[in-house]
């Protein structure tokens, strides 16, 4: 039998010899790509992967929803001091999640490239690292960090950090590593052509990244370097504060394997994933998961029942991650299924189709999905003000222009604590913009000592940015 041969045969055996259909048409490249592409797929996985994620195995009944425990700020600031001593003993790292295709800002660069700071243009990717060495200076360690890319976006990333000198940090200490990718298929599970010698893939969902840890070899790394906790985010949120000593240490000094930060929601439709407890066990059900009708439910004072926002800022256990993926051991992720618009090539008349409506499932695994699987879990409640304001549209809610505006409104809130005039205009807004880098200050209490005994003056109208 001959390599083609061999490989229809296996793609029939699952009902997918249809990724062939243009192979008398392509030249050589073309056919060693498809081929390639093929070889590449785990035919066998992807069909328990769609047939777990059209069964509804996993989906509860909402009337076992209950509202979860959830510690107030307080108890982050009193568990801040043992936070800070194991970020100090470098048993702490950071990762990020930017492995999306950032479909819905519509741009064609990765997403942590935008331009974000409100004055200087700072990236998302240039704030996240200024936060970090400021923790580095702080704590005297060198903390790491895990980026995970997918391969949509690996490439213009790693040359993005190398290209503006890793923004001060050591190389490193600054760590790539690719998730998985997962074909993309039509309603009824045929896996769809991107082109006529390519096949239409997706990144497996952030929830890929506990396995993407385990199988790059970054969990090893974590614990050659001694570290015991990670401090997980999203590339989509400037507010983050990418170690934050208070969460940590309330994470390690309730003895959890797996904690979120959460805050209200900020209106019933908001789209957000909820917390909520089932069977004593802390889960988060996404937004387009949750019944409708109980988004708006009241308790017994009058206030939304079910308000715990998922940020996407939790902390792990580097063993319980180990646990997660080992061998026999592990335990899989639930896979979950979402309608997009994928633009692909049509089997019948070989013409490029792009719809207007969605025509593919994309198969994604969610990392909070991890959160009942652990034996401990903790949650925490912060400011919105402070923590959370995701870049996700190009205008409108949760865009570019929201998130700068977050920005300018914590500046000026800190510098107002701080003994500083803050110009205001008339609908209670700063006048003007303000921005503090990281590096300069990243929180009320690294602002007051650098602005102690000073006399700033803030100019109505004006640009001001905050930078050593
Ligand atoms: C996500 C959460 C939602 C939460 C909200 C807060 C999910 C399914 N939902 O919504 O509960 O309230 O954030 O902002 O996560 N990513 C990868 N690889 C992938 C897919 C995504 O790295 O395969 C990364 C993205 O780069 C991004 C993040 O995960 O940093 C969020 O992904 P996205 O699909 O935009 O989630 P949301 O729908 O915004």
């Amino acid at each position: 039998m001959s390599a083609v041969d061999d490989v229809r045969a296996r793609l029939a055996k699952h009902g997918q010899e249809h990724l062939l259909t243009f192979w008398d048409e392509l030249d050589e490249q073309g056919r060693s790509a498809l081929l390639a592409d093929v070889d590449a797929i785990d035919l066998a996985a992807f069909e328990t992967a769609w047939q777990q994620a059209h069964t509804q195995e996993h989906v509860v009944d909402p009337a076992m929803f209950e509202v979860p425990e959830c510690l107030d700020a307080i108890e982050g600031r009193r568990a801040r001091a043992a936070g800070e001593q194991v970020i100090r003993e470098g048993r702490v790292a950071a990762m990020m999640v930017a492995g999306g295709q950032a479909t819905r800002l519509g741009v064609d660069i990765p997403k942590g490239a935008f331009p974000i700071g409100p004055v200087s243009g700072a990236s998302l990717f240039q704030i996240f690292a200024e936060g970090i060495a400021a923790s580095n200076e702080r704590y005297g360690v060198r903390i790491p960090w895990y980026v995970m890319t997918s391969k949509a976006n690996h490439a213009a990333t790693t040359s993005y950090f190398e290209e503006h000198d890793y923004f001060g940090l050591n190389p490193a200490d600054v760590l790539f590593f690719s998730q998985s990718m997962i074909p993309v298929a039509d309603e009824k599970g045929k896996i769809l052509l991107e082109e006529k010698h390519k096949v239409a893939m997706s990144p497996n969902g952030h929830g890929g990244s506990l396995t993407a840890l385990a199988e790059t070899g970054m969990l090893a790394d974590m614990t050659a370097r001694g570290v015991e906790f990670i401090s997980y985010f999203q590339v989509d949120n400037p507010l983050v504060k990418p170690v934050d000593p208070e969460f940590v240490g309330a994470h390690v000094t309730r003895g959890s394997q797996m904690s979120s930060l959460t805050m209200g929601k900020a209106s019933d439709g908001e789209k957000v994933g909820l917390f909520i407890e089932i069977d004593e066990k802390l889960t988060i059900v996404e937004y387009s998961d949750f019944p409708e009708a109980m988004m708006s439910l009241k308790d017994a004072d009058g206030r939304r029942k079910f308000d715990l926002a998922n940020i996407a800022v939790h902390v792990l256990d580097v063993a319980f991650v180990e646990s997660m993926t080992s061998g026999d051991a592990g335990r899989a992720l639930p896979w979950h299924r979402a309608s997009k618009k994928v633009s692909t090539v049509d089997l019948a008349s070989g013409t490029f189709v792009a719809p207007d409506s969605p025509n593919a499932v994309k198969l994604e695994m969610f990392v909070f999905d991890a959160l009942p699987l652990a034996r401990t879990t903790m949650l925490l409640r912060t400011e919105r003000s402070e923590r959370f304001s995701p870049v996700k549209n190009a205008t409108g809610v949760d865009s570019v222009a929201t998130a700068k505006r977050d920005l300018v409104r914590r500046a000026a809130s800190w510098l107002a604590e701080c003994g500083v005039s803050v110009p205001m205009t008339a609908d209670g807004e700063p006048d003007g913009v303000v921005e503090i880098s990281p590096l300069y200050a990243d929180d009320v209490v690294s602002l007051a000592a650098r602005e102690e005994g000073g006399d700033r003056e803030i100019a109505a109208g004006g640009s001001t940015l905050l930078r050593p």
